[in-house]
């Protein structure tokens, strides 16, 4: 069975608003704000910008920051023809600047101008950016982050803000409908920045903020039908979110042409793989083949104790298993993945190397490359918040939409030194504890990732009459947006003492729980 799409937005092409890079750190909040104001939004590096324009046909343009200065010969710029394209367009601090050098004002490294944080701006004179939210002689909060600025205004440019260290803190040409603006407003730290760009998306480009997950949906489903044909699918489910809500979506769009395999290693939590079968299998009738490897997984983890290793040989023996389930299946045209936006989104590097690889992520990296496949990547335009949105839109359960990320190495990688079935038997117990009490005190949606982690260690306890030697079990909280940084949950010590109690009186094995209380960085999130 397959759902009926409306005709009108079947495959349409979403109004849209193009941003283009320059490498600031904060890009991605300027397409997540966009979106917020249900407005469709995708960033393109600015050496790839015109074709992203010439495909998307943006109603409106924002330029984002950069390290780089409009002072060097040979920084980046915008492709000219976007100022003669009749849309509104926002620079953004070194986006401001490059729009006014390259339309005829002129721009200065300040010696005594610059601003790093929290600075106040004068609203100055009228601007259709500030319709219904500022007025004139209004101090606003904003965040600036920048050492040029703007010292000459192109033709037509009037400064309608200042602050101490910009005279022109924003400027417009509201004929054109030129925007610049000096701050920051995609971060938190301007309070009223996301309505400022809102008001760029809604007002000044007069788009209907209709950008919905039902609207997503039907033309995902339109497009998926369109690029599979008749052709046959396979879907790798982690019990992750992310593979959940691509494989019910594509289950959506072509029914049984999809299979989905789930390769259970044995190092989930408690429950999960009896969850991800009966989901998939009963209540959505997907075609499921669960392949229990768990003996396969625990005997190649027998002796290996260093992380990468564990993750290499995990990342590896998932490929192979897969890869001869497929074979099995007879097999595929197309391989689908729930890759997301922010790993498709090209970084612009001005520094040139690569990052310092700090753990492989990539579980099953090669994977596409290997099979041979071509890619089904639904999701590949969405942030995971907007996945959580589209899962719920689809009708998946909360206990899984709105589940911790939980990596691929599973318990593994939580169980420092050599993993054995007994240690993740105990693991599990401590774990399920846990997330129980989290889940009772109404704590689990305010925490990005809670887990227990089983240490390699014993300790003395008593017990009763009795003395114990058993294992350590550390708990482990922490609060972010995105992984990269992350803070830990300040659980108060009542609750902290309850967990405690309760997993040293449920599981047997563990004498001692203690709290991690480091943030990252300097830690990671994970143990390993
Ligand atoms: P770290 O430990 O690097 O974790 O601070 C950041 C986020 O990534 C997850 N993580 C992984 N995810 N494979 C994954 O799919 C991995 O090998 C892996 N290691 C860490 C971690 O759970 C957290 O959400």
């Amino acid at each position: 069975m397959t759902a009926q799409l409306p005709a009108q937005i079947a495959g349409q092409p979403h109004e849209s608003i193009l941003i283009v890079d320059f490498g600031s750190q904060v890009t991605q909040l300027i397409a997540r704000r966009v979106r917020e104001a249900g407005v469709y939004s995708e960033i393109a590096p600015f050496n790839a910008a015109d074709a992203a324009f010439d495909r998307l046909q943006p109603k409106g343009i924002i330029l984002s920051g950069s390290p780089a200065s409009v002072t060097e010969i040979g920084s980046p710029r915008v492709p000219q023809r976007f100022f003669e394209a009749g849309i509104p367009i926002l620079g953004i601090c070194y986006g401001q600047q490059t729009m006014c050098a390259q339309l005829g004002g002129s721009v200065t490294p300040s010696q005594d101008g610059r601003e790093f944080g929290r600075a106040f701006i004068e609203i100055k004179g009228r601007s259709a950016l500030f319709d219904g939210l500022w007025k004139e002689g209004e101090h606003h909060q904003v965040w600036m982050s920048h050492g040029d600025k703007v010292d000459a205004l192109p033709p037509g440019f009037a400064p309608v803000a200042v602050s101490e260290g910009a005279p022109f803190a924003v400027t417009s040409d509201e004929k054109r409908r030129f925007y610049g603006v000096q701050f920051h407003p995609e971060v938190v730290h301007t309070p009223d920045g996301g309505k400022l760009i809102a008001n760029f998306a809604r007002h000044v480009c007069g788009l209907a903020g209709d950008w919905t997950m039902a609207e997503f949906r039907a033309t995902k489903i339109a497009e998926i039908r369109k690029q599979v044909g008749d052709g046959r699918v396979i879907c790798g489910l982690s019990g992750g979110v992310d593979s959940a809500v691509a494989a019910v979506l594509i289950h959506e769009a072509i029914g049984d042409q999809l299979t989905c395999v789930f390769v259970d290693h044995g190092l989930m939590r408690m429950g999960e793989a009896d969850q991800v079968v009966s989901l998939f299998r009963e209540h959505y009738g997907i075609k499921l083949v669960h392949v229990n490897v768990e003996t396969l997984f625990l005997n190649g983890l027998k002796g290996v104790t260093d992380p990468e290793a564990k993750r290499k040989f995990i990342g590896k023996t998932f490929i192979e298993v897969f890869e001869d389930q497929a074979r099995q299946v007879g097999g595929a045209d197309f391989l689908a993945q729930g890759t997301l936006y922010p790993d498709v989104i090209e970084s612009v590097s001005f520094t040139g190397g690569p990052s310092v690889t700090i753990k492989s992520h990539h579980n099953v990296g090669g994977l596409p490359e290997r099979m041979n496949m071509k890619l089904v990547e639904p999701l590949r335009e969405l942030f995971k918040d907007e996945v959580r949105l589209l899962g719920r839109e689809l009708g998946l359960p909360e206990i899984f939409v709105g589940r911790h990320p939980f990596p691929g190495p599973g318990l593994a990688i939580r169980i420092p030194g050599e993993v054995t079935k007994e240690r993740c038997d105990i693991l599990r117990k401590a774990d399920a504890v846990y997330l129980d009490e989290i889940r009772r005190a109404g704590l689990y949606d305010a925490i990005w990732q809670a887990f227990a982690v089983l240490l390699p260690v014993r300790s003395v306890g008593v017990m009763g009459d009795g003395r114990t030697y058993d294992y350590v079990c550390a708990l482990r909280a922490v609060t972010s947006t995105d992984g990269m940084t992350a803070d830990v949950y300040p659980f108060d010590s009542a609750f902290l003492g309850r967990v405690a109690t309760r997993i040293v009186n449920e599981v047997a094995g563990i004498n001692r729980v203690t709290y991690d209380l480091t943030s990252k960085p300097p830690g990671t999130i994970e143990w390993e």
